[in-house]
């Protein structure tokens, strides 16, 4: 039963996006699943849950000491939808499951087969465990009326999915999610901070009915505290209908920027996909799955959930400029460059790797400085001035990755008071985390073959030792011949990156 008296004060502080909703916390609910709990959605979800007084299970497919220290009330369980074994762990003596798994970044090619199998696996189990209901978020579209994107499609056949179960299901259906971190956010965001001219297919007239992510979620917790929306479907929008060539008109307009629409008779969707995720910090794979939605009207058929849940929605301006304050904070519990499919072969650990790594040079320099600071300034890597006289070379690195239609160097920090395990710096990954004595960056970038970077603090007498040595592995030609081109530039980069991390430490 739900812990609900030790925390009503809790869920009414104003902090909590759910403090103001109609409904009141039930303790008869049991214990609650939350899957998907790295991701944009998720990640905002939890932390209302436990505010409320709920037991909550979170659902990750890697472990990492973040989570448990985001999360210190919460039970953290390791599955895989994808491995239905291990999911019947997961779904012990679970009550209700949020089923908020997504699978974009895996690609075109595999996300689609890839949502419905865990799906599948997720709704066999979730019977075979008893639960009371499954309360799922997907997307609004209308599949009847055909030419809906692959991405929309997808998001309606994991919806049918989960109902040819006996488990009841709640679906919430809704178009784009305004908030700090969301992935559509980021890319209107970037076009409207990067261009002065921008050209207008007949599809950005498409009309569209954005929520804010904070209206997402009094829906979510919303639902579960009415018994009477079990085995409902709602269709949850903001107050406004725009089109996204309005979306970004007023989103200029908020940022006091001069921005020229130009209509463009070329309609090409890849094309300008492609070019989005240049311009903006979101990967090209999620580019296109999002804007081949442009083309689909994405409204809401029926205000039906306001019957249940009368609460007072957002419109898009006002969604935009909460969003806009929440960033200004450096508040972001979690966004889509969080998310990365540990299934897909860049998340490979160092460790993991059968045979060793087939290139590597290390760089070193004795200092009289303490592991604490130079941890602290090795900590401050990236990001706009973080790396340094050499920060050309980086950022232009960025630049030819964007052209390959790798991640680049702009998804920037998500914060630059602290970093975590698997968050994100430009192009790398933290994959390993040990205070005061070694950082391993795991890279995301478009490479032949994989690599690591390696900063070490050693003892050495009564001196320290800092390092950082490369790691590079392949067994292409294409590969080797990468790292030899490479290796007087790394001779150039590594040691400066060292001596100036030095020089920063107190
Ligand atoms: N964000 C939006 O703008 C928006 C708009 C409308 C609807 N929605 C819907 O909201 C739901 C959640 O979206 P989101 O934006 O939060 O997605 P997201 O940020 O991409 O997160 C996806 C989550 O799914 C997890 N996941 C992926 N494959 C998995 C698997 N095989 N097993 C277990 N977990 C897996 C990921 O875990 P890892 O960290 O391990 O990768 C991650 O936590 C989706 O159904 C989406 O369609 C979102």
């Amino acid at each position: 039963m739900a812990d609900m008296n030790k925390t009503t004060a809790l869920w009414q502080n104003p902090i909590y996006r759910c403090h103001d909703l109609p409904t009141l916390p039930d303790p008869e609910v049991g214990k609650i699943l939350v899957t998907g709990a790295t991701g944009y959605i998720g990640g905002r979800l939890v932390p209302e849950l436990l505010a409320r007084g709920y037991q909550v299970r979170v659902m990750v497919r890697a472990e990492s000491p973040e989570i448990y220290e985001q999360w210190p009330d919460a039970d953290v369980v390791v599955a895989d939808a994808l491995n239905r074994d291990s999911l019947y762990l997961a779904l012990e003596g679970i009550s209700v499951a949020y089923y908020l798994i997504h699978s974009l970044l895996m690609g075109p090619k595999d996300f689609a087969a890839s949502e419905i199998s865990a799906a599948k696996n997720f709704r066999i189990v979730a019977e075979s465990k008893n639960l009371k209901r499954i309360v799922y978020l997907g997307g609004l579209g209308d599949i009847h009326r055909g030419g809906l994107s692959p991405h929309l499609q997808s998001r309606i056949m994991v919806a049918r999915e989960l109902q040819k179960g006996l488990v009841p299901v709640t679906i919430l259906r809704a178009a784009i999610i305004i908030g700090s971190g969301s992935a559509s956010y980021e890319i209107i965001l970037g076009l409207v901070k990067k261009l002065h001219f921008l050209p207008v297919p007949r599809w950005a007239e498409t009309q569209c009915q954005p929520i804010a992510i904070r209206d997402v979620i009094k829906y979510l917790v919303g639902v579960l505290e009415v018994n009477d929306t079990v085995n409902c479907s709602f269709d949850i929008g903001g107050t406004d209908v725009v089109s996204y060539k309005q979306m970004i008109i007023i989103l200029a307009d908020l940022l006091n920027r001069r921005m020229i629409l130009i209509p463009f008779f070329y309609s090409n969707i890849k094309l300008y996909s492609y070019l989005a995720s240049l311009i903006t910090p979101v990967p090209a794979a999620i580019t296109l799955a999002l804007m081949e939605g442009l083309r689909n009207e994405v409204c809401c058929g029926h205000d039906a959930i306001s019957r249940f849940l009368p609460i007072k929605r957002l419109g898009y301006r006002e969604a935009i400029v909460l969003a806009m304050t929440r960033e200004e904070q450096d508040n972001i519990y979690t966004r889509w460059s969080n998310a990365y499919p540990p299934a897909h072969e860049l998340s490979l650990k160092l460790s993991e790797i059968k045979d060793a790594p087939t290139c590597t040079t290390r760089y070193s320099l004795s200092t009289e400085k303490s592991a604490a600071s130079l941890f602290q300034s090795i900590s401050m890597i990236g990001g706009k001035d973080g790396w340094f006289a050499n920060n050309w070379m980086w950022r232009l690195r960025g630049v030819i990755d964007r052209l390959l239609m790798g991640v680049g160097t702009s998804r920037g920090r998500r914060s630059y008071l602290r970093i975590y395990v698997n968050d994100v710096i430009g192009f790398w990954r933290i994959e390993d985390l040990q205070l005061n004595m070694r950082l391993l960056l795991r890279a995301e970038m478009k490479l032949p073959g994989k690599a690591w970077l390696e900063f070490k603090i050693e003892e050495e007498g009564s001196k320290g030792i800092l390092s950082v040595t490369p790691y590079y592995h392949t067994h292409t030609l294409a590969g080797k011949i990468y790292w030899f081109i490479f290796l007087p530039f790394h001779e150039i980069l590594f040691n400066d990156l060292i001596k100036q991390i030095e020089v920063r430490s107190h």
